[in-house]
């Protein structure tokens, strides 16, 4: 069984809502480790997965909403990232319905999503924000 993820300052942006909205991401792939852990059916398992999921998209789409009111240069490669793993998350949702929970299926979805996500903040997110912070020191 793989650790919990946890978020740490190097997963840090500096900027605001992308931070809290990274926070909580952790928080939803732990909630489905600790459901998976405590013996919960299907039905919890979908539910927390389907939190996991939809929280993934509100993020992607309220990081995308902030890339275009900054006009962000990178924006159409960075929402090209975001669709690819959107539907990769959303392919596990699937594979739950079918194949029913099992321990590999739950390392798989919480690792995948979980190391996605460090890497990708620690890349593309922290690019963004630290462009934000140009624009918003420009602009004062
Ligand atoms: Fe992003």
């Amino acid at each position: 069984m793989i650790v919990d993820y946890q978020w740490d300052s190097s997963l840090e942006t500096g900027q605001e809502m992308i931070d809290t909205q990274h926070k909580q991401l952790f928080v939803a792939i732990n909630d489905l480790l600790h459901t998976y852990r405590q013996g919960k059916g299907s039905e919890e398992l979908s539910k927390s997965l389907d939190f996991l999921t939809n929280y993934t998209i509100k993020h992607f789409f309220d990081e995308q909403r902030l890339q275009q009111k900054y006009h962000y240069p990178d924006y159409e490669n960075h929402k090209k990232y975001h669709e690819t793993f959107k539907e990769e998350v959303m392919g596990f949702s699937r594979q739950l319905i079918m194949k029913g929970p099992s321990e590999e299926l739950i390392n798989k979805v919480c690792s995948t999503i979980g190391d996605w996500l460090v890497n990708h903040i620690q890349v593309q997110d922290k690019k963004l924000a630290a462009y934000i912070k140009a624009q918003d020191a420009a602009a004062h």
